[in-house]
């Protein structure tokens, strides 16, 4: 089984891609809906999350762990490699490529404060920027929005256009989504940029490579394409009713408050 964990409903952008890529095989999703958003939580905290999230996965039969969430995978993603026997796939700002396809030499990247001030961003920034400049802006009231499944609300055009619309006079090309909750708002982004700047999405290249894991370490059934959803919110339904707006889907969700230890 597929295991896939976000804070919340972020990861579900690229749940769809993993989906489109690999129809045949069963996925556990877990929201942490009771600690969202990470995004101005400590990294300990995160890590000590991630590893409760990781291990009831594996109790539940995951082959693979991909981490839908960048500020769990800047954090987190070593601790999961050291304790979790199974291939783990994380998520991270894609700074490489959209520096490198960048011909103004100025780029834009949107992600929660955790995994702009984390040390895997200076990381990419010193390996990949290669000279190209790299406008840090968090996202503010975004994760909320989505979360909420206020997809398209005055409040969500209010906090997308706060922190776009200054970056349309920066002569950026590129902007890159390093949180997964983000892509959600690409309609409203591209409102405000038309074509001149292209958005990065990193779900596509996610999936690609859980394909690739999947052919390393080839031990799951393809058999059973059966959908799992969970919260570790204590009331499943605003996670249930929020399926249908993110993926047009109707499953059931389980709610299984987590405690960490
Ligand atoms: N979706 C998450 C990410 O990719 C985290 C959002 C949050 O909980 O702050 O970073």
């Amino acid at each position: 089984m597929i295991a896939m964990h976000d804070s919340g409903l972020g990861g579900l952008s690229i749940w769809r891609a993993v989906r489109a890529a690999l129809p045949r095989w069963p996925i556990t999703y877990l929201a942490d809906q009771a600690y969202c958003p990470y995004g101005p939580r400590s990294r300990q905290e995160i890590i000590d999350r991630s590893l409760a999230i990781g291990h009831y996965l594996m109790s539940q039969g995951a082959t693979i762990l991909v981490v839908a969430c960048n500020t769990a995978t800047t954090a987190a993603i070593t601790a999961l490699r050291r304790e979790l026997p199974i291939p783990i796939v994380g998520v991270e700002p894609a700074i490489k490529p959209a520096a490198a396809a960048s011909r103004t030499r100025r780029i834009a990247v949107l992600a929660t404060q955790a995994t702009l001030a984390s040390e895997r961003v200076q990381t990419l920034l010193d390996t990949h920027a290669n000279g190209v400049e790299v406008l840090r802006r968090p996202g503010h009231g975004w994760v909320e929005q989505v979360e909420a499944g206020e997809l398209d609300s005055p409040l969500t055009r209010q906090v997308v256009a706060e922190v776009v619309s200054p970056l349309l006079a920066q002569n950026i090309d590129h902007i890159a989504l390093g949180c997964t909750h983000y892509p959600f708002l690409a309609p409203l982004i591209r409102e405000l940029t038309g074509d001149a700047i292209a958005l990065y999405d990193p779900a596509e290249a996610i999936a690609r490579r859980v394909v690739s894991q999947l052919k390393q370490h080839a031990s799951d059934s393809q058999a059973d394409h059966c959908y799992r959803f969970i919260t570790t919110a204590d009331d499943a339904g605003p996670m249930a009713r929020m399926l249908p707006i993110l993926i047009g889907r109707h499953d059931a969700v389980e709610s299984h408050p987590l405690e960490t230890p």
